[in-house]
């Protein structure tokens, strides 16, 4: 009982002075366009995209969630990033599988962060990384859950990833503080049928778990704005580096709904960037 008190406000401590970012998000490369990309959103006021995404294009992206590794990028208090970032980013330039970079990452030895002196980050983590050879790979910290009971007092919500392939696309999907059909709504959608282009899957699987009838989602943001999150983006980059798309919301308020704003953004984009005519992507899918 007295440990159990004490972990517990350790816990809450924690989560306060800690950055918990519960999100969900779906990362994918296509090898048949050289694009990498992803989508996603989560609960908070700052950038997901800024804190979570992290590519090598031509080659390809890690996702980093949950309570990510350190970094003077979107944390104040903190001047040097973790030695977490430049590991992802030299391992997915030279081509390391995806599950391979997963667990240099996670080893303890390379990421040594704690936080209230005894909680080990790395068990509070959350990583989906893809690349243009086709690999996937995800990790799930196994203590997000234990923090996430914390936090929510008690409210259900779950923490896990999947990765899979679609032709010549590899993903990896991950949510964390996340209800439960959350992850399942981004991969179901982004492998079904009528998809252009790997933008497309991203939007729609992104779309799918703004617009489902039953609210789902980041579950943090139910009561603050009836949506599924409050920051959100999706960005896609070509194998010669230039943007295919980047959009996110720039101020997210974890009060307000971005859905209307963000999918008015994707419609005015889609519009100067036609999908290639049904003919093309019948000839596509028959290949
Ligand atoms: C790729 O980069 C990592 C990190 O710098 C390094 O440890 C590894 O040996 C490199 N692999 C190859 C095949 O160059
Ligand atoms: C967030 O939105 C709410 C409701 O619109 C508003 O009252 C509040 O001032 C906003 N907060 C910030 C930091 O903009």
């Amino acid at each position: 009982m007295k440990y159990s008190s004490t972990l517990l406000s350790a816990l809450i401590l924690a989560s306060q002075s800690y950055t918990a970012l519960g999100t969900f998000t779906i990362a994918a490369a296509d090898s048949s366009t050289g694009q990498v990309g992803a989508s996603g959103s989560s609960c908070v006021s700052g950038s997901l995209y800024t804190v979570a995404y992290h590519s090598i294009p031509n080659h390809g992206l890690c996702m980093t969630q949950g309570s990510p590794p350190a970094n003077p990028d979107w944390d104040p208090d903190v001047t040097e990033p973790s030695p977490v970032y430049g590991v992802i980013d030299a391992m997915l330039a030279n081509d390391t599988d995806p599950s391979i970079i997963i667990d240099s990452i996670t080893n303890p030895k390379l990421d040594d962060e704690r936080f209230m002196f005894a909680f080990k980050s790395v068990n509070y983590r959350q990583y989906g990384c893809v690349d243009l050879k086709g690999r996937a790979a995800g990790y799930t910290g196994k203590d997000l859950a234990k923090l996430y009971a914390i936090m929510t007092f008690g409210k259900e919500n779950v923490q896990e990833d999947v990765q899979g392939t679609i032709g010549d696309i590899v993903y990896s999907a991950q949510g964390n503080i996340v209800s439960k059909t959350t992850v399942t709504t981004l991969q179901s959608t982004f492998v079904s049928d009528g998809a252009c282009d790997l933008v497309e899957r991203l939007y729609n699987s992104l779309a799918a778990v703004f617009e489902s009838q039953e609210l789902i989602g980041d579950i943090r943001c139910f009561d603050d704005n009836n949506a599924a999150g409050s920051s959100v983006f999706i960005h896609v980059d070509n194998a010669d580096g230039s943007e295919v798309i980047s959009i996110q919301n720039r101020d997210p308020n974890t009060s307000v709904n971005p859905w209307e704003e963000f999918k008015g953004e994707y419609e005015a984009w889609r519009e100067d960037n036609p999908c290639p005519a049904a003919q093309d992507v019948n000839t596509a899918v028959s290949r």
